[in-house]
């Protein structure tokens, strides 16, 4: 199928890209380039250079290259940014996707998969977390996130849309043919920078709190490779042929591992120590975060590869042992 991938450069949905290959799909990407990465796609893709929230822009792409579904990975995903500029947020990741949405209406495209975030959560104390818990973000990020998802449910019933939600918890790893990983800039996630730590690259790592209500005192997070988010969406795709389809799934592995286990594990892999200090609470974490992620194995028959945080922080120390600088552009 045609699918245009919307942040197809970025961090998964670069990823998303190599799935779809692999899949037999033909992937065309969309990208603006403020995060992407021109060195992670695949020689021979058709790559539009502009903003999905051009109307005039990305409608003609769907037209021309007859787009059967759209894939949305083009949010911004800074929980602290968008504390201190909730417009970028809402501009970039609300408003642009009306757009994008308005452009596939126009050009009569009607298959949607969003990139949602177990973040419109909230701090639930209902651990694992269920597809049918009430959302209810709390930062102007998920909040964004949470908003889209409504959107879409007004969407399918208006016009028809079908369309899927795939809340990711910690994605992460990186492919393990190992050309394609984990570059953002600033880097704020753990396993990347428990990495460069190691490497010498920073000088500690800063684990935030210690007396979290949790078995050694850090936070939980549900750390699932991007690759096995990547197959969920394709698994999707069938379900989507039916008009005003809407579909929601919570992706993690539902094996949660501490700040601490992280450390350990990484120091493992890589046979070297992760300097580290404890520091206080980042704002806006929350104790624990992990899915319930039996819907999307038994409706999508979505196969995990890398159950385990070991077999995640394999993939990404291959990328970082090989592109220690990330990619060139
Ligand atoms: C973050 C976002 C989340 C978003 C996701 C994907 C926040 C609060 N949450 O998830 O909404 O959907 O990324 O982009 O930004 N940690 C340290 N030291 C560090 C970095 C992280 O101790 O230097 C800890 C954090 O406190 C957390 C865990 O490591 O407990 C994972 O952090 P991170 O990788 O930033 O992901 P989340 O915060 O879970």
């Amino acid at each position: 199928m045609k699918i245009l991938v919307v942040g197809g450069a970025g961090y998964i949905g670069s990823h998303c890209v190599r799935q779809l290959l692999a899949a037999g799909h033909q992937p065309i990407i969309i990208d603006n380039f403020v995060y992407g990465h021109r060195d992670s796609i695949p020689e021979g893709l058709t790559v539009y250079e502009g903003d999905m929230g051009d109307i005039a822009f990305t409608q003609p792409i769907l037209e021309k290259e007859q787009v059967e579904i759209v894939m949305h990975f083009a949010a911004f995903a800074y929980v602290g940014e968008s504390t201190s500029d909730p417009l970028k947020y809402y501009d970039n990741n609300v408003a642009k996707t009306v757009h994008l949405l308005q452009a596939m209406r126009n050009a009569n495209v009607n298959r949607f998969i969003f990139s949602s975030s177990c973040t419109i959560f909230g701090e639930s104390s209902k651990m694992p977390l269920h597809e049918d818990l009430p959302l209810q973000a709390f930062s102007p990020y998920g909040q964004t996130k949470q908003d889209v998802e409504v959107l879409l449910g007004y969407c399918a019933k208006a016009y028809g849309l079908s369309y899927a939600c795939f809340r990711y918890f910690n994605a992460s790893g990186a492919d393990p043919e190992g050309t394609i990983g984990e570059d953002h800039d600033p880097e704020t996630h753990l396993i990347p920078l428990a990495i460069q730590a190691a490497r010498g690259q920073r000088d500690k790592l800063v684990i935030f709190g210690m007396d979290y209500p949790t078995p050694d005192g850090t936070c939980l997070r549900d750390y699932v490779h991007v690759n096995d988010l990547s197959r969920a969406h394709i698994a999707a795709f069938d379900k989507l042929k039916t008009p005003g389809t809407e579909l929601h799934y919570n992706l993690g592995t539902g094996k949660p591992a501490s700040v601490l286990e992280v450390i350990n594990t990484v120091e493992a892999v890589s046979g070297l120590s992760v300097p580290h200090e404890f520091g206080p609470r980042r704002p806006g974490d929350v104790p624990a975060a992990y899915a319930y992620p039996e819907k999307a194995i038994s409706e999508l028959n979505w196969q995990i590869e890398f159950p385990d945080i070991k077999s995640i922080v394999e993939t990404a120390w291959k990328w970082h042992e090989s592109h220690p600088n990330g990619f060139e552009k």
